[in-house]
């Protein structure tokens, strides 16, 4: 494995940004090639197959650089496809569910902990079933929120019928006892504030975003080659429009990138 390599960070669209800043923070020189499908989002709301079929074309998209590692950094693809990613791809793979499940764990005292995500991520019941895993006695509530992923695509999170939408859709898991609420869907951190608002400061939001990069900093191991890097390059590309993935992607890693557009096959 060559830590001058970049890593590869793929989503359905910007909120695998979440996860690319954490890398950034635990990783600070390893070069991030990230790809956002913005032209196909949101997956969640798309049958298996295509979640599947769109995936790997951005799987083919960025094998074609020498990569150290994968991140699958879309709960939904991580839930339909990573298995699959992990048997047939020569680099390390690893998805954002198992790390949101660990937390969820290692954050809960009650043992009832919510998951919210898109349609898919919570039919599969991957969450439910990573966090059995690992403590078959917790109890899991899902909700599934497919409104959330296009509020924070068309960066309508600062608006107070972004407010609105959040507390409505999440009224019926207050009266749950929950007390950590995993954040199912990459893109679910761009609304934390309106989140937590609605849940109440008494719940413990999870990301998953930072665990991922623990996990991933874990696996390639963070010592970069001494002295040989002191910033990395980074790269973004986007299927969508580059200057609206810019805009999100400035505000939320608090620096000045620039975005390439690229598409993939059938959009
Ligand atoms: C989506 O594209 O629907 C959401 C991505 C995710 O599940 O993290």
């Amino acid at each position: 494995m060559n830590n001058m390599e970049p890593i590869a960070i793929i989503d359905s669209g910007v909120g695998g940004l979440t996860v690319a800043r954490e890398v950034m923070r635990k990783l600070p020189l390893a070069p991030i090639l990230y790809f956002g499908d913005n032209a196909r989002c949101p997956y969640g709301s798309k049958p298996p197959e295509e979640i599947r079929a769109c995936t790997f074309q951005m799987i083919e998209f960025v094998s074609a650089f020498p990569l150290q590692a994968l991140v699958i950094a879309c709960n939904t693809a991580t839930a339909v496809v990573l298995e699959e990613a992990k048997n047939v791809l020569p680099y390390p793979v690893i998805g954002v569910i198992e790390p949101g499940a660990r937390a969820a764990l290692a954050a809960t005292k009650n043992g009832r902990i919510g998951v919210i995500g898109t349609e898919t991520t919570i039919r599969t019941g991957a969450y439910e079933a990573a966090i059995k895993r690992l403590s078959p006695a917790a109890d899991v509530v899902g909700l599934a929120c497919p409104a959330f992923v296009p509020l924070v695509e068309r960066n309508g999170q600062h608006a107070e019928q972004a407010r609105q939408e959040v507390s409505r859709t999440l009224s019926v898991l207050r009266d749950c006892q929950l007390d950590t609420l995993i954040l199912g869907c990459t893109h679910y951190p761009l609304l934390a504030p309106l989140i937590q608002e609605a849940m109440g400061a008494e719940v413990q939001l999870i990301s998953s975003a930072e665990e991922t990069a623990s996990e991933l900093a874990g696996l390639i191991g963070s010592s970069p080659l001494a002295g040989e890097q002191t910033s990395p390059r980074h790269r973004f590309f986007t299927s969508g429009d580059a200057e609206h993935f810019q805009q999100i992607a400035e505000e939320w890693l608090g620096a000045s990138i620039r975005v390439e557009t690229q598409s993939l096959e059938g959009q």
